[in-house]
Parts: structure tokens; sequence; C-alpha cells
């Protein structure tokens, strides 16, 4: 079997190649390396860093050249400007990734011959959901421009199989959790984020008052469901949930359980989250304060049973194993990076 994964560097890219190579797979690696970094690439078993290819989704001849090049059975279609606030931002940039790129993986598959596609999605498209756990068939469309994106990108999955015959599976992500999660980054994911408070003995801020509640996936769950998704064709969407919602404050509170670091929190308002990105609050129009409000304190909960019973996938990890293996990982990476940037 011949892959090709796009976002490769990336948290979830670098663990679906690290599963794939150990089924014996062949496997094509590109990144641009605008999110993505090296320190993913290496696991004990293997060193993926030699093998990346530095390229874009969006370049036409590139991505061209790999499948003309050839026999690719399935692309994962990983790579994508995730940062919510980022896509809302730069909506541009946001567009030309996640709906472009996508759009140009799509019509090299179609010349090519790819077999299937997978491509990340994202259960931000259910922002506006009323009534949970949410199933796949049924939401209204979201406002956010980040979601807007993968949703669109979904609309021409769906286009491309109608028109053309192809096979898409477009796999809605809950908020995927574990080792390789970039803590570093400008607006960290929360869990990640909170374990790197803990490591530097820091107060957490948090939004709101830490009782909103979401639901999650462990990485390698994520990616199982990723491989087993490769079986049947045409059109489908499908969600990647653990199915339970955790708040903010019962996951700090494992993880402060886990680190024996206990450090109470402080909660900051709802706009304390975007002040980091000036930009939203300047020009004619400006943010919305519901919106704002809305993206901090909204629940989300997937019904995964379409993943159960055609994929025959189970989430396997609980939230308190998957915490420890974050933080395990997470610890070890911050004192190597205090090390090298002392
Ligand atoms: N992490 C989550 O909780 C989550 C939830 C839902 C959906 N997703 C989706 O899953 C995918 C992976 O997310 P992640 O958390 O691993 O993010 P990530 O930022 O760690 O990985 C994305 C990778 O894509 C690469 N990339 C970005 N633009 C590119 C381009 N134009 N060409 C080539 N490579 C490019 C980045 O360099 C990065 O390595 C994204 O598409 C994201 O939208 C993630």
């Amino acid at each position: 079997m011949k892959a090709l994964i796009t976002g490769a560097a990336g948290f979830i890219g670098s663990w679906l190649a690290r599963m794939l190579r150990q089924d014996g797979a062949e496997l094509i690696l590109i990144d641009n390396f605008s999110y993505g970094k090296e320190d993913n690439l290496v696991f004990e078993e293997h060193d993926f860093t030699k093998e990346v290819i530095r390229m874009d989704i969006r370049d036409r001849n590139g991505i061209k050249s790999i499948m003309q090049a050839g026999d690719i059975d399935y692309v994962y279609n990983i790579a994508g400007i995730a940062p919510l606030p980022d896509c809302q931002l730069n909506p541009q940039e946001a567009i030309d990734v996640n709906v472009n790129g996508f759009v140009n993986i799509l019509e090299n598959a179609r010349i090519y011959g790819v077999k299937k596609i997978i491509q990340a999605s994202t259960n931000a498209i259910y922002e506006n959901a009323t009534e949970f756990p949410v199933r796949e068939d049924s939401f209204p469309p979201p406002t956010l421009i980040y979601p807007n994106t993968k949703f669109a990108a979904e609309r021409f999955a769906q286009s491309y199989c109608d028109t053309y015959g192809m096979s898409v599976v477009c796999v809605r992500f809950a908020n995927v959790y574990g080792p390789h999660a970039d803590c570093l980054r400008k607006q960290p994911p929360f869990v990640p984020y909170l374990v790197k408070e803990l490591y530097y003995g820091r107060t957490p801020v948090f939004h709101s008052d830490g009782t909103q509640r979401r639901d999650y996936v462990y990485v390698e769950d994520l990616v199982k469901l990723l491989t087993a998704v490769r079986k049947g064709t045409g059109f489908d969407a499908v969600n990647a949930s653990g199915n339970a919602s955790y708040s903010v404050n019962e996951i700090y509170q494992l993880a402060q359980e886990i680190t024996g670091k206990h450090i109470p929190a402080v909660y900051a308002d709802d706009r304390h989250y975007w002040e980091k990105y000036p930009g939203l609050f300047q020009g004619a129009y400006t943010i919305r304060d519901e919106i704002l409000s809305h993206e901090i304190n909204k629940f989300s909960l997937c019904d995964n049973s379409h993943a159960m019973e055609k994929y025959g996938w189970h989430p396997e990890t609980g939230m308190r194993e998957g915490l420890e293996k974050l933080i395990r990982e997470e610890f070890r990476f911050l004192e190597k990076y205090d090390r090298e940037n002392r």
C-alpha cells in the first residue's frame, strides 16, 4: 500500500506516518513547515526527518509530479491551517490552504487515479449545533472562517465524488490531544497549554469559568480510525470522538493529580482569549462580542456510532491514560527545549 501524507510534520500527520510505517506502508510525506517541526518526526523506532519533502499542498506542479510518478493508493490530506484565530485574522490564506490546497489534491487524484482520499475535517463545523450528541448528517452551517474552510472542503469532496465517482472520507476530528501537540505556538491548544503551565509551575489562565465542556479524541485512537476508513467507496463523513465531554476544570484537576503539582487557576473573561489578536478589533467592522463568547463557551459532543458501526472503530484510551502519556512526553520535550535554548 502506498500513501501520501500531507502535513506530515504536524501533530497528527506525524503520528499517522508512524502508524502507517508500522503497518508496512510505502509513504510519501510532505509538509511546508509553516506550523510543523522536525521534532515531531522523531519517534523511538523511526526518524522521518530525512524523508519529508518540503512542499506546499497548493503547489500545482509539485503535487502533480508526486501523483504522476505514481501508484498512490491513498492520500491523507492532514495539512491545514488549524488555529482558529490565525484563520480569522488571515482568511485569504486560510481559504487558500484549507480549500484551494485540498482542491489541488482532489484534481490531481482525479487525473492520476488515487483510490481514496482521507481528509482531516473538524467537529468545529458543528459550532452552531443545538442538539447533542451531533450526528454527521444534520447540523446548522458554521459561522467562523476556520470551520467554513473545512465545510467548503467537504462540499468539494462531495462534488468530486458525485461528479467523477471518486472516493473521499472526511473525518471530523473532535479536540485531538496527545504527545507532539504544539505547546509553544502563540495560541496552543488547551490541553498542551495547561500542561506547559504546570511544567513551569505557573498559574494557568482559563477563559470563562472553566465549566465549559468539549469532547476529545486521543491521537493514537484517531490514527487507528484514519486507517480503518480506507474501506468503502464514494463520499462519507465520519465523527472521530471519544464520545464523552470534559470540562476545562475536570481536565485541569486530572492533570494536577497526575503531575502532583497543585496550582489554582485564574479565570479571565471571554475577550481575553482573543486580545492577542488585535487585528480582530480594528477596522470598520470588528468581531462581535457574542461570537467571542460563543466560541469560548460552546459545548461539543459528537456521536461516534457511525465510526463504530461502519468502520469497527472504538476509542480505546481514557482521558487519564491519554493525559498521562501527553504529560510524560511534553515534560520531556520542554526539558530538552530548555536545555537547547538556554
Ligand atoms: N488538533 C486538533 O484538535 C484538530 C481538530 C480538528 C481538526 N484538525 C485538523 O487536523 C489537521 C492536522 O492538525 P494538527 O493538530 O496536526 O495541526 P498541525 O498544525 O500540528 O499540523 C498541520 C501541518 O500542516 C502543515 N501545513 C500547513 N499548511 C500547509 C501547506 N499549505 N502545505 C503543506 N503543509 C502545510 C503544517 O506545517 C503542519 O505541519 C488540520 O487540517 C486540522 O485542521 C485538528
